[in-house]
């Protein structure tokens, strides 16, 4: 068996050393990309770059509820660009976009709870109980906060299998975002219908493969016992 030289070790660690820390860079990308947005309505919000504008309370719920759709299907993005592309490491970016999907419908629901309707509780459960469209985006940040405050190691060691199967409602979440946004259009449904678009696509590829894959090979047990 022919046996490395020094120089080809030296090559080979330097490559291993490069795999090792394109993640951790990518992931540090990514963050700091996601916390652009928040920044940027944060200066609009003291008057930098034009503020704004005429309706800032609209402004800042439209745009915060947009961050909160665009990073929610970013979130679903990874498992199927991990598996088009053969990249495990991919796959750390998944809680950092979903936590960051989780913050921006958090600052979204507090612009709503405390700018729009003043903390006022008569006028909270009113629009609660009678808005469809809130209550499918209350019911969509309500799962958000579930699969946050579950997103920890402990929950994962905790819950074991049935963290997968919890972590699943994500799509749900996507759904009832989705569904809220359609409900609350009244006119021009060019933009809600690309974010429709690119959640039927995600949910179609997970469905194809997990029709394809036989339920072993998935890791989970055979619904006729068979192991
Ligand atoms: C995953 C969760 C959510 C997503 C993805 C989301 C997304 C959005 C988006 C994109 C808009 C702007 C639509 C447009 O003007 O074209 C919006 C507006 C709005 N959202 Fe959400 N939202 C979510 C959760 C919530 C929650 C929890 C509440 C309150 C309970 C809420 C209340 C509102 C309100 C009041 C508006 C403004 C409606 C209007 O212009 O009349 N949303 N949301």
């Amino acid at each position: 068996m022919s046996r490395a030289s020094p120089a080809t070790r030296v090559r080979a660690g330097r490559r291993g050393a490069r795999v090792q820390h394109w993640p951790r860079i990518l992931w540090w990308v990514v963050l700091s990309a996601g916390l652009l947005p928040a920044l940027w309505l944060g200066a609009r919000t003291a008057g930098a770059f034009g503020g704004l504008g005429v309706n800032p309370i609209e402004t800042l719920l439209t745009d915060s509820g947009t961050f909160t759709i665009i990073f929610l299907l970013l979130a679903l993005s990874v498992t199927p660009l991990r598996r088009l592309t053969g990249q495990a490491p991919i796959l750390r970016l998944r809680r950092m976009l979903g936590l960051l999907a989780f913050g921006y419908a958090t600052a979204h629901f507090l612009i709503w709870l405390g700018v729009d309707l003043f903390f006022d509780w008569q006028l909270i459960i009113e629009d609660l109980t009678t808005r469809p469209f809130v209550m499918a985006g209350f019911a969509a940040w309500m799962i958000l906060l579930l699969l946050a405050a579950t997103s920890t190691r402990g929950a994962m060691t905790l819950l074991k299998r049935h963290w997968t199967r919890l972590h699943r409602l994500v799509y749900l979440a996507g759904i009832l975002g989705v569904v809220h946004i359609v409900w609350l259009t009244r006119a021009d449904y060019r933009e809600v219908t690309l974010y429709a678009l690119a959640l039927a696509t995600l949910l179609g590829m997970r469905l194809f493969w997990a029709l394809r894959t036989p339920r072993k090979v998935r890791g989970e047990p055979a619904r006729n016992g068979a192991g």
